[in-house]
């Protein structure tokens, strides 16, 4: 290689990487696998190594990615919070204990721990009490996620005994375990929401959102690995986590003391399959020195220590034969293509399916049928599809072509701009999407009708529900005939149904099943448009304006009133007594009369909720700065909008300033 080709080569490897850190730490949402993405690092750190003029203070392997967003305030650190080395392999791991003795001139103890796969968080802890929790953000400087963190119950606010130095930090991982990864990714698909690639983007996307009681809702965890101050406990790191763990923090029972490499070893080999077990994801194993002083002496790099290293696990991979593609058609009208496999024996379970995401993957990995394809399992539940082996291809194989029309109705699929997946536009006649309309409509967190498995797609098969409105006109005489239904379920379902009709409007709205129109933005479009026809007939400008509906959601919405179908499915309802205006809001005072409000930054409580009690106080609530607005009522981190609030001389009132404004009354 070239020096010009050495430059030209880490330009394309930087940009690469800086691509893919903008999906892994902003957008949660990887494109690629951990271990591509390592050996993008890795062949990038090896060109600077032969060419060290190319190396920048500015190159990714100088630096840690970066997760800051900027919903939040930005704090520094007061360590900089580093990365690790990694190494996928046991010659590696001999090279670093080698590096190790080197700079010790002696026999080091180190520490195994398991490599959580969540995100990193700092805790700083003041007289014993939780005082703020930083993400990693670049290293230098994180965002302040400190409410959100406080609804983490396993997370002490308060230490217990009294060996804690007056100040301190602890670092550790937040994760989301199996069981609440998968629930969570139930009620997303329920609500027309993506799901989560993987437990890992999911704790790190729930970590960043704005409303904490819903935080509080995803069942997040977190183990703590590392403490940092000046008056700890113990002058090793084993104590020093064992004091951590008296106090009151979740400290992993799986850290072991190992007095040399071979025992590293049979640590690493043991989790390799035990971790299989665990109820939670772990990608490696963290080898660490243990004693404080042996650790000084080592020191830093730019970008980690050199006292520590991580052992990854490489995902689990298979190769097998691609038999044959299905697609399967979402309540949206949304294809998911789905791979069938020769069966293959995968992390202890036999795989038959896989997925494959959209068109752009299958045609960027030229994915044939009956190629030898490579499924992985990482964190997903579901494995994937990664890539393809080419020199066992068969001669004569053609590059699959996309499907144009629906498999189960024959309409000619669409996609629009910027969409990764095709749909199904017949959304009043194709079978997979009138039932899965109706089955969302029915479900839990919508209208809450109960009813048996299957119960919907039997009623849709025999012809008795077309749509949702056909629910109000069953009877118990039209269920009797169906094949095993007794009088008691068919009398059961009719008062379910019945009952549905008092289900509020923000339900009604979410279960429509607008594209896009989830349950947190149907409850905020709900509180904004007060009912069905003010929402109607909005403009988009009046759409956008309200919290979290971007141009995607109000483009969907002017849509779905456009069609016809959907207005007659309205007034269908509506005739049936099913609410499409919000409940009135009861009028408590005219205190906060000729005020306008905005909000900014994060408050103890949802927006909504704050809103709903201007406005029972008779103020009013805007989202954006204007002219009218008379109050900003800031949280916890403001902004642009203090800046500009400040600016402009509308008054700045924290949480408990109006809870005042508000009791005066009151009292
Ligand atoms: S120690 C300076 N211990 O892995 C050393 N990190 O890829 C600080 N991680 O940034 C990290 N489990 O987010 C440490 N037992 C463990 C860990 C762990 C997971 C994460 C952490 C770190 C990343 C590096």
């Amino acid at each position: 290689m070239t020096a010009t080709q050495a430059q030209q080569r880490a330009a394309e490897l930087r940009q690469m990487i800086e691509t893919h850190n903008r999906h892994y730490y902003v957008l949660n949402k990887p494109v690629i696998t951990d271990f591509q993405y390592d050996m993008l690092l890795q062949e990038l750190a090896a060109i600077e190594k032969k060419f060290p003029l190319l190396t920048t203070g500015n190159s990714p392997t100088q630096r840690v990615g970066s997760d800051i967003t900027k919903e939040f305030v930005q704090v520094a650190h007061k360590y900089p919070m580093l990365s690790l080395s990694n190494t996928y392999s046991m010659e590696e791991l001999h090279e670093f204990d080698n590096r190790v003795r080197k700079g010790l001139d002696g026999e080091p103890e180190y520490v195994c721990e398991l490599k959580f796969d969540g995100t990193a968080i700092g805790l700083t802890y003041l007289d014993g009490r939780l005082h703020q929790a930083i993400t990693r953000g670049d290293g230098q400087r994180g965002d302040d996620v400190t409410a959100n963190v406080r609804t983490i119950s396993t997370i002490p606010q308060q230490l217990q005994g009294n060996d804690f130095p007056h100040e301190f930090e602890i670092r550790g991982e937040i994760y989301m375990p199996f069981q609440a990864f998968e629930r969570l990714n139930r009620e997303r698909e329920v609500d027309g929401e993506q799901p989560f690639a993987n437990p890992r983007n999911a704790a790190a996307g729930s970590l960043k959102l704005l409303d904490s009681g819903e935080v509080a809702r995803r069942g997040l965890n977190c183990f703590l690995y590392y403490l940092l101050g000046d008056r700890l406990p113990a002058d090793n790191h084993y104590e020093s986590l064992q004091a951590a763990k008296r106090w009151g923090f979740a400290v992993s029972e799986h850290t072991c003391k190992c007095n040399s490499i071979t025992a590293v070893f049979d640590f690493i080999r043991h989790w390799e399959q035990a971790r299989e077990a665990l109820p939670y994801a772990t990608d490696g194993v963290v080898i660490k020195v243990n004693s404080f002083a042996h650790q000084r002496r080592l020191g830093f790099t730019a970008k980690s220590p050199r006292w520590a290293t991580s052992f990854k696990f490489k995902a689990e991979q298979a190769l097998t034969e691609l038999l044959s593609i299905d697609f399967q058609v979402g309540r949206t009208g949304a294809i998911t293509p789905v791979a069938n496999l020769a069966p293959v024996l995968l992390a202890g379970t036999t795989v038959k399916r896989a997925s494959l995401h959209n068109a752009d993957q299958i045609a960027s990995l030229d994915i044939r049928l009956h190629d030898w394809v490579t499924v992985e399992k990482g964190g997903e539940i579901i494995p994937k599809v990664v890539g393809v082996d080419r020199s066992w291809r068969a001669i004569g194989s053609e590059p699959f072509r996309y499907i144009t029309h629906c498999p189960e109705c024959g309409a000619a699929l669409v996609r629009d701009d910027g969409e990764a997946k095709h749909y199904c536009p017949n959304d009043s006649h194709c079978p997979p999407q009138i039932l899965g309309k109706i089955e969302h409509f029915a479900g839990r967190k919508a209208m809450n009708i109960t009813a048996g498995e299957a119960t919907f797609e039997l009623l849709f098969r025999n012809g008795l529900v077309r749509n949702a409105a056909d629910l109000y006109t069953l009877k118990k005489e039209d269920l009797a005939h169906l094949d095993k239904w007794g009088e008691k379920s068919a009398e059961n379902l009719v008062k379910s149904i019945a009952a549905s009709i008092d289900t509020p409007f923000e339900k009604v709205l979410f279960a429509l099943g607008i594209r896009y129109v989830g349950e947190t933005t149907a409850k905020k479009i709900a509180t904004a448009m007060r009912s069905i026809d003010a929402l109607a007939q909005a403009e988009r400008e009046q759409l956008l304006a309200i919290d979290e509906v971007g141009e995607r959601i109000a483009d969907s919405i002017i849509a779905y009133f456009s069609d016809e179908s959907n207005r007659a499915l309205i007034a269908r309802l509506r005739a049936a007594g099913v609410q499409f205006e919000a409940g009135a809001q009861m009028r408590l005072s005219d205190t906060l009369a000729g005020m306008s409000f905005v909000i900014t930054g994060t408050l103890s409580r949802p927006r909504e909720e704050f809103k709903a009690l201007i406005e029972q106080h008779g103020g009013s609530t805007g989202n954006t700065l204007s002219a009218k607005t008379t109050h900003l009522l800031a949280g916890d981190k403001g902004g642009s909008k203090l800046e500009k609030a400040q600016k402009r001389g509308v008054k700045i009132i924290n949480e408990e300033e109006f809870m005042k404004l508000v009791k005066r009354y009151e009292l």
